[in-house]
């Protein structure tokens, strides 16, 4: 090594605290792989009905994927050995598909990650499944309203913790409760990049944002009580009171002016019509 790669790899061990600022050619990346991931969800649209078996789902989305031109980023990440992580009822997320099947009257949520020209399009939908009680769609309302008010905070000169701020006050004046143990993240050629995206918080505080940061937002929202606990399979998170969670998730850019979604559906079919 030269003194000069020395010096110019120096800064390195610091760089994956910084926050990436993308171009617009990383944006146009960043378009393709979330036109791609949000298509898969829209394709699986159909084929979410009573019975029908998650692995199932899995094997489609891999397909679709593959078809696509894209990598899954979930296919062995980290040691998971699937495409989607579908997350029913009380299961917060990282469900792993596998023969259970979706039941009439259960809620869940399908998140998927699909890689392009080596850019990260991360996104999650709920579905709703059969004829579904009114508690249950009034959660995944609560959801989408809590996370399209943290969307709406961002622009540049903003902070994170506003995005935060807006989504804790929103989905704690519905009495529902924000997931504290897993947050949104910094996304682009790295899965899970700076920063943390909290969606709790308080207005001013975090980071400020800046035009070519790319992150998602992914809220969490429960019925009962935020607690988490995590099944021994390493992966499946779910409430600790067994109350149903909801979630939903977006790849988004901040432009000039705000932002810039990355992973909207094609199809129109993000938010389910309750
Ligand atoms: N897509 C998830 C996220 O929103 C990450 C899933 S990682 C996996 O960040 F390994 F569980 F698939
Ligand atoms: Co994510
Ligand atoms: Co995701």
């Amino acid at each position: 090594m030269t003194d000069t790669e020395v010096i110019a790899t120096a800064p390195a061990s610091r760089r994956s605290s910084m926050i990436k600022i993308h171009s617009a050619e990383d944006f146009e990346g960043m378009r393709r792989a979330g036109r791609v991931a949000a298509e898969c969800l829209d394709m699986l649209t159909p084929h979410v009905k009573p019975g029908v078996v998650t692995d199932d789902l899995d094997k489609l989305a891999r397909e679709f994927t593959l078809d696509h031109g894209a990598v899954p980023a979930c296919l062995f990440y980290r040691g998971y050995s699937k495409t989607v992580c579908i997350s029913p009822n009380h299961v917060v997320c990282h469900g792993i598909p596998g023969p259970r099947t979706l039941r009439d009257g259960e809620i869940a949520n399908i998140d998927v990650t699909c890689i392009v020209d080596g850019w990260h399009g991360d996104t999650s939908r709920m579905y709703l499944v059969g004829d579904v009680p009114a508690r249950a769609k009034r959660l995944v309302d609560v959801t989408y309203d809590g996370f399209e008010r943290g969307l709406a905070m961002v622009k540049p000169g903003a902070h994170f913790g506003d995005i935060g701020h807006a989504i804790q006050a929103y989905v704690e004046s519905q009495r529902c409760s924000v997931v504290r143990d897993f947050c949104g993240h910094g996304v682009g050629r790295v899965f899970h990049d700076a920063p943390n995206v909290l969606h709790f918080g308080r207005r001013g505080e975090g980071a400020k944002l800046e035009a070519g940061m790319v992150f998602t937002i992914e809220p969490m929202v429960n019925l009962g009580k935020y607690q988490v606990k995590l099944l021994s399979d390493g992966w499946t998170a779910v409430t600790r009171d067994k109350s149903l969670s909801a979630q939903c998730e977006h790849s988004i850019g901040v432009t000039e002016t705000g932002a810039e979604v990355f992973t909207a559906s094609p199809a129109g079919l993000f938010r389910p019509v309750t």
